[in-house]
């Protein structure tokens, strides 16, 4: 009777509050199978030993005078192996179920969509075939996508709550991940690894599209990137001629979004509202107070940032690996719509 009634307030602990996300991929179904099996054998086992201490407690209670010992037993035989051989069974049932599943999840199949991954503090870029870089994540729908996954500075994780799979992104190794979406709609792709005073911003949009959408997507992409591409030439051999950065402002403006700035800065025209680094809307009152040319003192911000640090905030938080991230072209761009010369 107490085993039961103890495996009935398991079951509903279990049943009525969600502890799961809805799944959104093939990879989720499987973890959420391997959650509910040992979640089983632990409702189970908790009736069984809820049931046996309370019985025990309840039955065998000492009277209030009672001073005596109790009988002298020397174990049981058969109760010990039952209760050695019985939790080993459940607990290597729970091994091969897991492993199979992990072994089945990291199967990416025979014509998976490559996703490259690059992560910094704090943001995300993904690169599908082709080159096309973009900060939203777009998978098509039931096709296994497979990540390689790269970062810039330190540790950061992957993960999309509904997909289930979580993977760390490790400085100076290419980690793999693989996705199968089931279900069409949009998702946060949440860093999951505590990677410094943004980390809790570095999130990305994610997309899930039918796949005849998701080709639409990506041959958009893939044109969108040829104009831009044309245009970032133009700037650049602009630039080499006149020496001095007249940077493309509308350049600038993708690349700080690509290169995550809004993760950290607060910056008007950009739309952003962070407030981990200075604000960026006071660039030329603090270039004043350093005592330096704006344009100057924004290049200087970026490649070396902890040279100047305005007041109230630390040196060594924001990366200092832009100047080799960034393209010259990239860097003079955000400068310029760092800077307010008209950007569109
Ligand atoms: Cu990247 Cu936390």
């Amino acid at each position: 009777m107490i085993a039961v009634v103890a495996a009935v307030i398991a079951s509903l602990v279990a049943v009525l509050i969600r502890w799961l996300p809805e799944s959104a991929s093939e990879e989720m179904d499987r973890i959420t199978f391997v959650f509910w099996f040992a979640t089983i054998i632990c409702i189970g086992i908790f009736a069984l030993v809820a049931a046996v201490i309370i019985e025990a407690v309840w039955a065998f209670r000492v009277q209030p005078d009672d001073d005596t010992d109790g009988p002298p037993i020397h174990g049981n035989t058969k109760l010990e192996i039952a209760w050695t051989v019985v939790p080993a069974i459940l607990v290597i049932a729970i091994g091969v179920v897991s492993a199979v599943v992990l072994s089945k999840n990291a199967n990416a199949g025979s014509d998976p969509l490559e996703v490259k991954v690059f992560a910094q503090q704090f943001a995300w870029k993904f690169e599908y075939p082709g080159k096309v870089q973009t900060e939203e994540l777009v998978m098509p729908l039931h096709r296994s996508v497979e990540f390689e996954m790269q970062s810039a500075d330190v540790i950061h994780s992957l993960w999309i709550p509904q997909m289930g799979q979580k993977q760390d992104v490790v400085p100076g190794i290419t980690t793999k991940i693989v996705i199968t979406p089931t279900r069409t709609g949009n998702f946060t792709l949440i860093c999951t690894e505590l990677c410094g005073l943004g980390h809790a911003t570095m999130r990305a949009p994610v997309r899930v599209l039918e796949q005849a959408a998701f080709r639409r997507w990506l041959d958009e992409q893939r044109a969108a990137d040829a104009g831009a591409g044309a245009a970032a030439g133009g700037a650049g051999g602009g630039q080499s001629g006149g020496g001095s950065s007249a940077g493309d402002a509308a350049l600038g403006k993708t690349t700080f979004a690509s290169a995550g700035c809004g993760g950290c800065h607060t910056f008007e025209p950009a739309g952003t509202d962070a407030q981990v680094g200075p604000d960026l809307d006071n660039l030329v009152a603090d270039a004043k107070k350093a005592g330096d040319p704006e344009d100057q003192y924004i290049e200087q911000s970026i490649v070396d940032p902890d040279a100047v640090i305005v007041s109230g905030y630390q040196p060594g938080v924001m990366p200092t690996t832009f100047g080799k991230t960034l393209s010259p072209a990239e860097l003079s761009g955000l400068v310029a719509f760092l800077s307010g010369k008209e950007a569109n």
